[in-house]
């Protein structure tokens, strides 16, 4: 049977690892693996190949940056004839970037099999255009593996049932898989910085970093927050923005904040393993912080891991100056907050989900 994963952005790589090797140490399963190539840069998609030794793409569609109906387009230009060509049984699509979109809705004209990872995830913020992608993938998919109990009755809410299977999250298992390499890295002797003496900040959310009063506020926050340092890992899209206002010199200028380019999977993971806390707005970062056992706040008015918030170890701050500020001055006075997430049991699963998936997408097409 043909098993074609689709992967295009870096959460997405990183998600898919896990899922291709088990896929392609099946001997019943070829494996056709397409990249979008929504990302580009090394330090965005190649290293993580690397990383996690992943083969070569079947194919990369090159279809690189645009508008989103450019990008989503192109990208299913391009989906679709790879599909007429490759002949897979079933798709597997990963997440909510466009390419999963992109995905997503080719297969589903096609009458190809669509499986999607990380079904079932809600915001309710219909603004991000990650939230645009999730509810229409899961409404055109055939198969939804879906993280968390969450995620399930998110479906249920919207009368999905059939096919709805909760399996885990692949990003527990990647993380159990590389706990060595990530125990390895030597990033903090690279950065110069001790175990708990730092925080580690990633924002690159559209609404978050292409809204210069939100994008304001954020930096005021922290270029405030003095007494702690402050190690940021710039996202490309982040970058830019930052380099057309004054921003971006604002943030180079405070003597506590590191900018740095973006981390392959070993240096971040240790980077935030060892942190004081994580401040963010990426989706799959206040999971790793939690999984970690570091306290996080995030740059967001709302989450789709809404467990990591009930649990008290994610925190809600918004683009919110005061706010920011505040929570990260309590957990900085709050000398047992790692010590307390570490307790709290994981919503995430048993590190085995894409096992799992794979068992699945193999009886769905053997099934017919
Ligand atoms: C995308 C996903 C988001 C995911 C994120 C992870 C969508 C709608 N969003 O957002 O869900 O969390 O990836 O990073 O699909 N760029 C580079 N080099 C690269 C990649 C991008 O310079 O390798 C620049 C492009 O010029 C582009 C900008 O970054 O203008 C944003 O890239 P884009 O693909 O639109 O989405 P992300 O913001 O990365």
């Amino acid at each position: 049977m043909k098993v074609m994963p689709i992967v295009g952005v870096r959460p997405q790589i990183i998600k898919a690892a896990p899922v291709i090797h088990a896929l392609m140490e099946d001997p019943e399963i070829e494996v056709q693996f397409i990249h979008s190539g929504q990302h580009y840069d090394y330090e965005m998609s190649k290293v993580f190949f690397e990383n996690f030794n992943l083969p070569e793409p079947t194919q990369n569609l090159e279809v690189g940056s645009g508008s989103h109906a450019w990008q989503t387009a192109n990208m299913m230009i391009k989906m679709e004839e790879a599909i007429d060509k490759m002949k897979p049984d079933i798709v597997v699509v990963f997440g909510d970037a466009n390419t999963t979109l992109a995905g997503a809705l080719v297969t589903a004209k096609k009458h190809v099999k669509t499986g999607h990872v990380e079904a079932g995830l809600r915001s309710y913020d219909t603004s991000m255009p990650e939230e645009v992608n999730r509810v229409l993938v899961d409404h055109c998919a055939s198969i939804l593996f879906c993280p968390t109990k969450t995620a399930t009755s998110n479906l249920q809410k919207e009368n999905i049932s059939e096919n709805v299977f909760l399996v885990g999250d692949t990003m527990a298992d990647v993380l159990n898989q590389n706990k060595e390499a990530i125990n390895k890295s030597q990033i903090l002797e690279k950065l110069q910085i001790d175990r708990d003496d730092y925080a580690v900040l990633t924002m690159h959310r559209q609404e978050n970093v292409d809204d210069l009063n939100r994008l304001r506020e954020i930096v005021n926050a922290l270029t405030s927050m003095t007494e702690i340092k402050i190690i940021f890992p710039v996202h490309p899209r982040t970058e830019k923005n930052l380099k057309n206002t004054e921003l971006g010199d604002k943030l180079a200028e405070a003597f506590h904040i590191t900018m740095i380019k973006p981390l392959n999977y070993r240096d971040m993971l240790k980077l935030i393993k060892e942190s004081r806390l994580v401040l963010t707005d990426s989706g799959g970062i206040q999971k790793e912080a939690f999984l970690l056992s570091v306290p996080c706040i995030t740059l967001r008015d709302n989450t789709e891991w809404v467990e990591t918030v009930q649990s008290k170890a994610n925190r809600l701050v918004g683009a919110n100056r005061e706010l920011i500020t505040s929570e990260t001055r309590k957990i900085l006075a709050d000398k047992g907050a790692k010590n307390r997430v570490g307790k709290i049991e994981s919503p995430f699963g048993d590190g085995r989900a894409s096992e799992r998936i794979k068992d699945i997408v193999k009886e769905s097409t053997s099934s017919g």
